[in-house]
Protein backbone atom coordinates (compact mmCIF):
# COMPACT_ATOMS: atom_id res chain seq x y z
CA UNK A 1 0.00 0.00 0.00
CA UNK A 2 1.35 3.47 -0.86
CA UNK A 3 -0.33 6.49 0.82
CA UNK A 4 0.02 10.36 0.00
CA UNK A 5 -1.47 13.01 1.22
CA UNK A 6 -2.39 16.21 -0.25
CA UNK A 7 -2.05 19.37 2.04
CA UNK A 8 -4.97 21.74 1.95
CA UNK A 9 -4.92 22.49 5.40
CA UNK A 10 -8.77 21.75 6.49
CA UNK A 11 -9.56 20.42 2.86
CA UNK A 12 -6.54 17.91 3.69
CA UNK A 13 -7.13 14.45 2.50
CA UNK A 14 -5.27 10.87 2.15
CA UNK A 15 -4.57 8.89 -1.53
CA UNK A 16 -4.58 5.31 -0.93
CA UNK A 17 -2.75 3.08 -3.93
CA UNK A 18 -3.00 -0.56 -3.56
CA UNK A 19 -3.92 -3.82 -6.37
CA UNK A 20 -7.03 -5.08 -4.77
CA UNK A 21 -8.21 -2.19 -2.33
CA UNK A 22 -11.44 -2.17 -4.32
CA UNK A 23 -12.42 -5.29 -2.01
CA UNK A 24 -12.04 -3.14 1.40
CA UNK A 25 -13.94 -0.24 0.06
CA UNK A 26 -16.16 -0.09 2.54
CA UNK A 27 -13.59 -0.16 5.41
CA UNK A 28 -11.71 2.88 3.69
CA UNK A 29 -14.57 4.58 3.71
CA UNK A 30 -14.91 4.23 7.32
CA UNK A 31 -12.01 5.67 7.98
CA UNK A 32 -12.96 9.48 7.17
CA UNK A 33 -17.23 9.14 7.03
CA UNK A 34 -19.32 7.90 10.02
CA UNK A 35 -22.60 8.86 8.72
CA UNK A 36 -24.97 6.55 7.25
CA UNK A 37 -26.05 6.90 3.35
CA UNK A 38 -23.46 6.65 0.45
CA UNK A 39 -24.63 7.27 -3.04
CA UNK A 40 -22.29 5.45 -5.98
CA UNK A 41 -22.33 6.95 -9.36
CA UNK A 42 -20.84 4.76 -11.84
CA UNK A 43 -21.20 4.05 -15.65
CA UNK A 44 -22.49 0.91 -17.41
CA UNK A 45 -18.57 -0.27 -18.18
CA UNK A 46 -17.13 -0.02 -14.63
CA UNK A 47 -21.12 -1.24 -12.73
CA UNK A 48 -20.74 -4.28 -14.78
CA UNK A 49 -16.97 -5.24 -13.49
CA UNK A 50 -17.33 -3.39 -9.95
CA UNK A 51 -20.66 -2.10 -8.92
CA UNK A 52 -21.75 -5.00 -7.30
CA UNK A 53 -18.46 -5.76 -5.35
CA UNK A 54 -17.93 -1.88 -4.57
CA UNK A 55 -21.80 -2.06 -3.17
CA UNK A 56 -21.32 -5.16 -1.14
CA UNK A 57 -18.31 -4.39 0.65
CA UNK A 58 -19.66 -0.97 1.87
CA UNK A 59 -23.20 -2.58 2.75
CA UNK A 60 -20.72 -5.46 5.09
CA UNK A 61 -19.75 -2.01 6.76
CA UNK A 62 -23.46 -1.21 7.52
CA UNK A 63 -24.06 1.27 5.15
CA UNK A 64 -27.15 1.88 3.47
CA UNK A 65 -26.35 2.12 -0.32
CA UNK A 66 -28.03 3.49 -3.53
CA UNK A 67 -26.37 3.11 -6.59
CA UNK A 68 -26.56 5.27 -10.17
CA UNK A 69 -25.34 4.13 -13.21
CA UNK A 70 -24.94 6.31 -16.51
CA UNK A 71 -24.01 5.52 -20.33
CA UNK A 72 -20.36 5.98 -20.13
CA UNK A 73 -18.92 8.71 -22.42
CA UNK A 74 -18.10 12.23 -22.36
CA UNK A 75 -21.63 12.99 -23.26
CA UNK A 76 -22.95 12.17 -20.29
CA UNK A 77 -20.55 14.89 -18.33
CA UNK A 78 -23.56 17.53 -19.78
CA UNK A 79 -25.47 20.08 -17.61
CA UNK A 80 -28.17 18.22 -19.32
CA UNK A 81 -27.19 15.10 -17.04
CA UNK A 82 -27.30 17.09 -13.95
CA UNK A 83 -30.98 17.36 -12.80
CA UNK A 84 -31.48 13.86 -12.89
CA UNK A 85 -28.72 13.19 -10.63
CA UNK A 86 -29.94 15.42 -8.25
CA UNK A 87 -33.78 13.56 -8.97
CA UNK A 88 -31.97 10.46 -7.72
CA UNK A 89 -29.99 12.27 -4.91
CA UNK A 90 -33.49 13.52 -3.60
CA UNK A 91 -35.25 10.14 -3.93
CA UNK A 92 -32.54 8.80 -1.64
CA UNK A 93 -32.68 11.70 0.75
CA UNK A 94 -29.35 12.20 1.14
CA UNK A 95 -28.17 14.85 3.73
CA UNK A 96 -25.48 16.92 3.97
CA UNK A 97 -23.95 14.19 6.49
CA UNK A 98 -24.02 11.66 3.71
CA UNK A 99 -21.40 10.81 0.82
CA UNK A 100 -21.35 10.57 -2.66
CA UNK A 101 -19.16 8.06 -3.98
CA UNK A 102 -18.00 8.15 -7.22
CA UNK A 103 -16.60 5.20 -8.79
CA UNK A 104 -15.09 5.60 -12.50
CA UNK A 105 -13.07 7.55 -14.86
CA UNK A 106 -12.52 10.95 -15.41
CA UNK A 107 -16.08 11.64 -16.74
CA UNK A 108 -17.88 9.96 -13.77
CA UNK A 109 -15.15 11.66 -11.14
CA UNK A 110 -15.84 15.23 -12.60
CA UNK A 111 -19.64 14.76 -13.13
CA UNK A 112 -20.00 13.17 -9.76
CA UNK A 113 -17.52 15.72 -8.10
CA UNK A 114 -19.69 18.14 -9.37
CA UNK A 115 -23.35 16.55 -8.04
CA UNK A 116 -21.25 16.77 -4.35
CA UNK A 117 -20.36 20.00 -4.88
CA UNK A 118 -23.45 21.78 -5.76
CA UNK A 119 -26.34 19.28 -4.19
CA UNK A 120 -27.39 20.73 -1.15
CA UNK A 121 -24.62 23.45 -1.39
CA UNK A 122 -22.40 20.13 -0.52
CA UNK A 123 -22.08 16.87 0.12
CA UNK A 124 -18.55 15.10 0.66
CA UNK A 125 -17.34 12.61 -1.58
CA UNK A 126 -14.73 9.68 -2.29
CA UNK A 127 -13.13 9.59 -5.34
CA UNK A 128 -12.42 6.05 -6.71
CA UNK A 129 -11.22 6.12 -9.75
CA UNK A 130 -10.85 3.16 -12.61
CA UNK A 131 -9.47 4.25 -16.05
CA UNK A 132 -5.35 4.94 -15.39
CA UNK A 133 -6.10 8.65 -16.93
CA UNK A 134 -8.26 9.06 -13.74
CA UNK A 135 -5.61 7.44 -11.06
CA UNK A 136 -2.95 9.62 -12.13
CA UNK A 137 -4.64 12.94 -12.76
CA UNK A 138 -8.45 13.53 -12.57
CA UNK A 139 -9.23 12.28 -9.11
CA UNK A 140 -7.19 14.15 -7.56
CA UNK A 141 -6.75 18.21 -7.20
CA UNK A 142 -10.54 19.00 -6.84
CA UNK A 143 -11.35 20.18 -10.57
CA UNK A 144 -14.92 19.14 -11.05
CA UNK A 145 -17.46 20.13 -13.63
CA UNK A 146 -19.37 19.37 -16.54
CA UNK A 147 -19.45 20.50 -20.19
CA UNK A 148 -21.83 22.51 -22.11
CA UNK A 149 -23.09 22.71 -25.39
CA UNK A 150 -20.89 25.41 -26.13
CA UNK A 151 -17.13 23.77 -24.66
CA UNK A 152 -15.90 21.47 -22.56
CA UNK A 153 -15.10 21.75 -18.61
CA UNK A 154 -17.09 25.37 -18.76
CA UNK A 155 -19.39 24.97 -15.21
CA UNK A 156 -17.64 23.46 -12.53
CA UNK A 157 -16.09 23.79 -8.93
CA UNK A 158 -13.09 23.29 -7.09
CA UNK A 159 -14.09 20.95 -4.48
CA UNK A 160 -11.79 18.15 -3.17
CA UNK A 161 -12.66 14.71 -1.98
CA UNK A 162 -12.30 13.57 1.29
CA UNK A 163 -10.40 10.63 0.33
CA UNK A 164 -9.26 9.05 -3.05
CA UNK A 165 -9.14 5.04 -3.48
CA UNK A 166 -6.91 3.65 -6.54
CA UNK A 167 -7.18 0.39 -6.92
CA UNK A 168 -4.68 -0.54 -9.96
CA UNK A 169 -6.00 -4.40 -10.65
CA UNK A 170 -9.05 -2.34 -12.30
CA UNK A 171 -6.97 -1.44 -15.06
CA UNK A 172 -6.52 -5.33 -16.16
CA UNK A 173 -10.49 -4.69 -17.56
CA UNK A 174 -9.59 -0.87 -19.60
CA UNK A 175 -9.49 -0.85 -23.10
CA UNK A 176 -6.11 -0.24 -24.92
CA UNK A 177 -6.93 2.76 -26.46
CA UNK A 178 -7.96 4.24 -22.77
CA UNK A 179 -5.01 2.59 -21.16
CA UNK A 180 -3.10 4.49 -24.02
CA UNK A 181 -5.27 7.81 -23.48
CA UNK A 182 -3.55 7.90 -19.52
CA UNK A 183 -0.18 7.01 -20.94
CA UNK A 184 0.04 10.62 -22.66
CA UNK A 185 -0.90 11.93 -19.44
CA UNK A 186 1.80 9.65 -17.07
CA UNK A 187 4.53 10.48 -19.83
CA UNK A 188 4.08 14.52 -19.89
CA UNK A 189 4.18 14.31 -16.27
CA UNK A 190 7.72 12.95 -16.96
CA UNK A 191 8.05 15.56 -19.23
CA UNK A 192 6.70 18.69 -16.87
CA UNK A 193 8.14 17.42 -13.26
CA UNK A 194 10.64 14.77 -13.62
CA UNK A 195 13.76 13.09 -15.94
CA UNK A 196 13.92 9.72 -13.70
CA UNK A 197 10.20 9.15 -14.27
CA UNK A 198 10.50 9.44 -18.01
CA UNK A 199 14.07 7.56 -17.82
CA UNK A 200 11.84 4.83 -16.17
CA UNK A 201 9.26 5.28 -18.67
CA UNK A 202 11.28 4.39 -21.52
CA UNK A 203 12.57 0.80 -20.12
CA UNK A 204 8.94 0.07 -19.83
CA UNK A 205 8.07 -1.03 -23.08
CA UNK A 206 5.19 -3.09 -22.79
CA UNK A 207 1.98 -3.26 -21.42
CA UNK A 208 2.77 -5.78 -19.24
CA UNK A 209 5.68 -4.26 -17.87
CA UNK A 210 4.03 -1.10 -17.04
CA UNK A 211 1.64 -3.31 -15.03
CA UNK A 212 4.29 -4.55 -13.30
CA UNK A 213 5.21 -1.27 -12.24
CA UNK A 214 1.78 0.93 -12.05
CA UNK A 215 1.69 1.03 -8.51
CA UNK A 216 4.36 2.81 -8.73
CA UNK A 217 4.27 5.00 -11.72
CA UNK A 218 0.88 5.86 -10.24
CA UNK A 219 1.93 7.04 -7.05
CA UNK A 220 4.95 9.20 -8.89
CA UNK A 221 2.16 10.89 -10.92
CA UNK A 222 -0.52 11.78 -7.86
CA UNK A 223 2.85 12.59 -5.74
CA UNK A 224 3.40 15.34 -8.89
CA UNK A 225 -0.11 16.40 -8.94
CA UNK A 226 -0.74 16.98 -4.89
CA UNK A 227 2.88 19.16 -4.98
CA UNK A 228 1.33 21.02 -7.80
CA UNK A 229 -1.88 21.44 -6.34
CA UNK A 230 -0.84 22.30 -2.90
CA UNK A 231 0.80 25.35 -4.36
CA UNK A 232 -1.71 26.33 -6.64
CA UNK A 233 -5.05 25.08 -5.73
CA UNK A 234 -6.47 27.18 -7.75
CA UNK A 235 -4.90 27.04 -10.92
CA UNK A 236 -3.77 30.60 -10.96
CA UNK A 237 -0.05 29.75 -11.70
CA UNK A 238 2.14 26.99 -11.73
CA UNK A 239 -1.17 24.29 -12.14
CA UNK A 240 -0.85 25.28 -15.71
CA UNK A 241 2.11 23.45 -15.97
CA UNK A 242 -0.35 20.06 -16.06
CA UNK A 243 -1.72 21.70 -19.13
CA UNK A 244 1.60 21.00 -20.96
CA UNK A 245 0.04 19.93 -24.82
CA UNK A 246 -3.63 20.45 -23.88
CA UNK A 247 -4.55 23.40 -25.63
CA UNK A 248 -3.08 22.48 -28.89
CA UNK A 249 -3.75 18.92 -28.38
CA UNK A 250 -7.65 20.30 -27.49
CA UNK A 251 -7.82 22.72 -30.59
CA UNK A 252 -6.43 19.44 -32.61
CA UNK A 253 -9.42 17.19 -31.33
CA UNK A 254 -11.93 19.60 -32.14
CA UNK A 255 -10.92 20.28 -35.41
CA UNK A 256 -11.11 17.27 -36.44
CA UNK A 257 -14.63 16.73 -34.86
CA UNK A 258 -13.55 14.72 -31.62
CA UNK A 259 -14.04 11.23 -33.29
CA UNK A 260 -10.83 10.73 -35.51
CA UNK A 261 -8.56 11.64 -32.01
CA UNK A 262 -8.75 10.85 -28.11
CA UNK A 263 -8.00 12.91 -25.68
CA UNK A 264 -4.42 11.43 -24.99
CA UNK A 265 -3.98 11.13 -28.82
CA UNK A 266 -4.39 15.11 -28.49
CA UNK A 267 -2.31 15.52 -25.77
CA UNK A 268 0.42 13.57 -27.27
CA UNK A 269 0.50 15.51 -30.56
CA UNK A 270 0.10 18.60 -28.47
CA UNK A 271 3.68 18.22 -26.35
CA UNK A 272 5.21 17.22 -29.55
CA UNK A 273 4.29 20.05 -31.76
CA UNK A 274 4.74 22.39 -28.79
CA UNK A 275 8.10 21.30 -28.56
CA UNK A 276 8.92 21.48 -32.04
CA UNK A 277 7.47 25.10 -31.94
CA UNK A 278 9.46 26.43 -29.02
CA UNK A 279 12.69 24.54 -30.47
CA UNK A 280 12.03 26.71 -33.71
CA UNK A 281 11.33 29.75 -31.62
CA UNK A 282 14.89 29.62 -29.53
CA UNK A 283 12.83 28.93 -26.24
CA UNK A 284 14.76 26.05 -24.72
CA UNK A 285 17.82 25.03 -23.68
CA UNK A 286 18.40 21.34 -25.16
CA UNK A 287 16.62 19.91 -27.74
CA UNK A 288 14.43 17.15 -26.90
CA UNK A 289 11.28 16.49 -29.62
CA UNK A 290 12.94 13.44 -31.04
CA UNK A 291 12.78 12.45 -27.54
CA UNK A 292 8.86 13.13 -26.66
CA UNK A 293 8.78 11.11 -30.28
CA UNK A 294 10.25 8.23 -29.02
CA UNK A 295 8.32 7.53 -25.72
CA UNK A 296 5.16 8.55 -27.63
CA UNK A 297 5.61 5.82 -30.35
CA UNK A 298 6.48 3.65 -27.76
CA UNK A 299 3.65 3.67 -26.20
CA UNK A 300 1.58 3.49 -29.58
CA UNK A 301 0.34 7.39 -29.53
CA UNK A 302 0.54 9.51 -32.42
CA UNK A 303 2.87 12.41 -32.45
CA UNK A 304 2.16 14.50 -35.66
CA UNK A 305 -0.89 16.01 -37.77
CA UNK A 306 -1.38 17.34 -41.15
CA UNK A 307 -3.22 20.57 -40.61
CA UNK A 308 -4.52 22.50 -43.84
CA UNK A 309 -6.42 25.00 -42.13
CA UNK A 310 -4.36 25.95 -39.39
CA UNK A 311 -5.92 29.52 -38.84
CA UNK A 312 -9.10 26.80 -37.64
CA UNK A 313 -6.92 25.65 -35.34
CA UNK A 314 -5.49 29.06 -34.18
CA UNK A 315 -9.38 29.76 -33.87
CA UNK A 316 -9.94 27.17 -31.54
CA UNK A 317 -7.09 27.56 -29.70
CA UNK A 318 -8.19 31.20 -28.89
CA UNK A 319 -11.77 29.94 -27.72
CA UNK A 320 -10.54 27.88 -25.60
CA UNK A 321 -11.54 29.45 -21.71
CA UNK A 322 -7.33 28.60 -20.68
CA UNK A 323 -6.85 31.79 -22.79
CA UNK A 324 -9.87 34.19 -22.24
CA UNK A 325 -8.04 37.67 -21.88
CA UNK A 326 -5.38 39.01 -23.87
CA UNK A 327 -2.17 37.01 -23.20
CA UNK A 328 -2.08 33.20 -24.27
CA UNK A 329 -0.92 31.21 -21.90
CA UNK A 330 1.81 28.06 -23.00
CA UNK A 331 3.47 25.44 -21.59
CA UNK A 332 6.93 24.97 -22.65
CA UNK A 333 9.16 22.31 -21.61
CA UNK A 334 12.79 24.29 -20.46
CA UNK A 335 14.45 21.24 -20.49
CA UNK A 336 13.63 17.25 -19.90
CA UNK A 337 11.32 17.30 -16.46
CA UNK A 338 11.19 20.82 -16.16
CA UNK A 339 8.07 22.59 -17.73
CA UNK A 340 6.58 26.30 -17.07
CA UNK A 341 4.37 28.52 -18.20
CA UNK A 342 5.24 31.33 -20.93
CA UNK A 343 3.31 34.33 -21.33
CA UNK A 344 2.79 34.99 -25.11
CA UNK A 345 -0.08 35.65 -27.93
CA UNK A 346 -1.91 33.37 -30.71
CA UNK A 347 0.71 34.58 -33.07
CA UNK A 348 3.10 32.06 -31.23
CA UNK A 349 1.01 29.39 -33.37
CA UNK A 350 1.81 31.39 -36.61
N1 LIG B 1 -10.81 17.02 -13.13
C1 LIG B 1 -9.62 17.01 -13.69
O1 LIG B 1 -8.65 17.53 -13.13
C2 LIG B 1 -9.44 16.35 -15.01
C3 LIG B 1 -8.15 16.13 -15.52
C4 LIG B 1 -8.02 15.45 -16.73
C5 LIG B 1 -9.15 15.01 -17.41
N2 LIG B 1 -10.39 15.25 -16.89
C6 LIG B 1 -11.61 14.79 -17.58
O2 LIG B 1 -11.59 13.36 -17.57
C7 LIG B 1 -12.42 12.91 -18.64
C8 LIG B 1 -11.73 11.76 -19.33
O3 LIG B 1 -11.51 10.73 -18.40
P1 LIG B 1 -11.36 9.21 -18.86
O4 LIG B 1 -10.38 9.12 -19.95
O5 LIG B 1 -11.18 8.41 -17.64
O6 LIG B 1 -12.76 8.94 -19.56
P2 LIG B 1 -14.02 8.06 -19.15
O7 LIG B 1 -14.48 8.34 -17.79
O8 LIG B 1 -14.98 8.21 -20.26
O9 LIG B 1 -13.42 6.57 -19.15
C9 LIG B 1 -12.95 6.02 -20.35
C10 LIG B 1 -13.70 4.73 -20.67
O10 LIG B 1 -13.20 3.69 -19.86
C11 LIG B 1 -14.26 3.01 -19.20
N3 LIG B 1 -13.70 2.52 -17.95
C12 LIG B 1 -13.24 3.26 -16.91
N4 LIG B 1 -12.66 2.46 -16.01
C13 LIG B 1 -12.74 1.20 -16.47
C14 LIG B 1 -12.30 -0.06 -16.01
N5 LIG B 1 -11.58 -0.19 -14.89
N6 LIG B 1 -12.58 -1.15 -16.75
C15 LIG B 1 -13.28 -1.04 -17.91
N7 LIG B 1 -13.69 0.11 -18.43
C16 LIG B 1 -13.42 1.24 -17.71
C17 LIG B 1 -15.36 4.03 -19.11
O11 LIG B 1 -16.61 3.43 -19.00
C18 LIG B 1 -15.20 4.77 -20.43
O12 LIG B 1 -15.83 4.06 -21.46
C19 LIG B 1 -12.67 14.10 -19.54
O13 LIG B 1 -13.99 14.54 -19.38
C20 LIG B 1 -11.70 15.15 -19.02
O14 LIG B 1 -12.19 16.47 -19.20
C21 LIG B 1 -10.55 15.91 -15.71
Amino acid sequence: MRTLKVNLKENSYDIKIEKGILKSLGKEVKEVFNGEKIFIITDENVDKYYGTLAKNSLEEEGFKVEKLVLKPGEETKSFETMPKIYDRLLDFKLTRKDLIITLGGGVIGDIGGFSAASFLRSVPFIQVPTSLLAQVDSSVGGKVGVDLPRGKNLVGAFYQPKKVIIDPLVLETLEDRFFRDGMAEVIKYGFIRSKDLYLKLLKLDSKEKLMENIEDIIYECCDIKRTIVERDEKDLGERMVLNFGHTLGHAIEKYYGFNKYTHGEGVAIGMYNIAKLSEEKGLVSENYKDLIKEILIQNGLPFNVSIDEKEEIIEAISLDKKNMGSTLKVIIMKSLGNAEVYDTTIDFFR
